[in-house]
């Protein structure tokens, strides 16, 4: 971190204490609070760590002001149009583009790396036919740690490159597995021939009875979802990979547990919630009714899509998504799906609705992806599993910047502790 010697001054009781202030390349200055504690015996207090620096990376950068998200750089509007999937993936983890020999190498790799051991296919049948994919994503994941042994050391980094891509590789087969075990249909296996979009769709929907053409317009928009979902700085899931692998726990325990945690609805799970949400609108006409609910604080419901903890203007993936749910819309001769008018029309009256525009709440990457996945066939409850999917590489990048940081230590945050002060035990008798 650029470091110029400019310090903030805190005082505490009279007393004066020096904080460095660092500069980052880009976004606000950050005040260094690691002596504090040491010196002044306080502690910071920020639930939700929605002003704290938990980091430095030079991973992804968010300005939520602007609308902007780059990743290494590069804003987000251009990789979406010029780049795809894999090679975001190596931009990611390597911290450049990749030359054409590069990029042909690591395809290569990923694409040997997406079959599952076949005795994995046991802990799939162990789950009840209507679990939900994400628990069968978190349990699968979390067990590959028992299969891969020979990529579980994190101090090898020959060992954390081959978790990186086993796990790229295979979480596509992972999640195809779960949503078809929730269909009762036989699991379709990777295909060398496919590119990692093409063949996330095949094993998704194609059947032993037919042949499956993946449908070029399908597959570019499916790159194009994992492409947006990839990174996104310290989101809550990442910061939870980060927490458990402070730790010293294996990759796949690691990841699993930024699975765990993307699946809450106000998280990866908004895809989800936002497309129950529009089914349970139903019609235009019923629209503002729940735009008031939204707005009242005595009632819990928020709408699902909108709003974001960094962006407040817009969301720079939502508007590269919308685009592409009016291509697979019209192509799938679909432009006209309820759906989508409740949605477009949601978007509309709460753009121009005062409440919203005040708070800055606008559509999200999650409004427009829960629309295009269910024109594509995908049951909601397989929204998340393709969030996991695309993040797995954010996740993965951050997981290994971490490691290679020197003053890596255990996180372990205090508290403001507003319980009892010591008092002596009281036997039952005397209660
Ligand atoms: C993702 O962090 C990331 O980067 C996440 C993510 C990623 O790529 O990793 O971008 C993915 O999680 C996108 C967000 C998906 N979640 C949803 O769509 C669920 C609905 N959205 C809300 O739950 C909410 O907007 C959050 C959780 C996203 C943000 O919550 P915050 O930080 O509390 O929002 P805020 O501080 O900006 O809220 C300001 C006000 C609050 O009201 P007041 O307390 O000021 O009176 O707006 C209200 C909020 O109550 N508000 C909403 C609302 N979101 C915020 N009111 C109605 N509907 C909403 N959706």
């Amino acid at each position: 971190m650029a470091d110029d010697n400019r310090t903030a001054k805190l005082t505490i009781d009279g007393q004066d204490f020096d904080l460095p202030i660092h500069s980052p390349t880009a976004g606000p200055d950050v005040l260094d609070i690691r002596k504090l504690y040491g010196q002044a015996g306080v502690f910071t207090y920020d639930p939700g760590f929605t002003s704290t620096a938990s980091c430095d990376s030079t991973i992804t950068f968010i300005d939520g002001q602007k609308g902007e998200l780059l990743h290494r750089g590069y804003p987000i509007d251009q990789l979406a149009s010029q780049s795809h999937y894999l090679e975001v993936c190596y931009l990611l983890l390597y911290g450049e583009l990749p030359s054409a020999a590069q990029l042909a190498d690591f395809e290569d790799r990923v694409t040997h790396h997406t079959m599952l051991h076949e005795q994995m296919v046991y802990f799939f049948r162990g789950f009840r036919r209507d679990a939900h994919p994400m628990a069968i994503m978190v349990g699968v994941v979390g067990a590959m740690a028992a299969f891969y042994h020979d990529s579980t050391d994190i101090n090898d980094p020959w060992q954390r490159e081959v978790a990186s891509i086993r796990l790229i590789a295979k979480m596509p087969t992972i999640a195809a597995w779960a949503y078809k075990y929730s269909v009762g249909q036989p699991f379709v296996y990777p295909r060398n021939d496919l590119t990692y979009a093409e063949n996330f769709l095949h094993m998704c929907f194609s059947v032993p009875a037919a042949e499956y053409k993946v449908n070029p317009i399908l597959s570019r928009a499916m790159d194009r979802i994992f492409m947006l979902h990839a990174d996104h700085e310290q989101n809550a899931s990442t910061s939870t990979v980060r927490l458990a692998s402070s730790s010293g726990a294996n990759p796949f325990a690691c990841i699993a547990a930024g699975i765990a945690c993307l699946w809450g609805p106000a998280h990866g799970g908004a895809n989800q919630a936002c497309l129950e949400m529009l089914k349970e609108i139903g019609t235009p006409d019923q629209i503002p009714e729940y735009i008031e609910r939204a707005k009242d604080k005595n009632d819990p419901f928020r709408l699902m899509g909108f709003g974001h903890r960094v962006y407040k203007n817009f969301d720079p993936r939502a508007k590269v998504m919308k685009e592409s749910a009016d291509e697979v819309l019209e192509l799938l001769g679909i432009e006209n799906n309820p759906l989508l008018q409740t949605a477009k029309e949601l978007e509309k009256q709460a753009l121009e609705d005062d409440y919203f525009v005040e708070k800055k709440l606008f559509p999200n990457v999650d409004f427009y992806s829960g629309i295009i996945l269910e024109a594509m066939g995908f049951p909601t409850a397989m929204f998340t599993p393709i969030f996991a999917l695309s993040r797995t590489v954010g996740w993965v990048s951050q997981w290994k910047e971490q490691l290679a940081d020197p003053q890596l230590k255990i996180g372990r945050p205090r508290q403001l502790y507003l319980g009892e002060t010591a008092r002596d035990y009281v036997s039952i008798d005397n209660r």
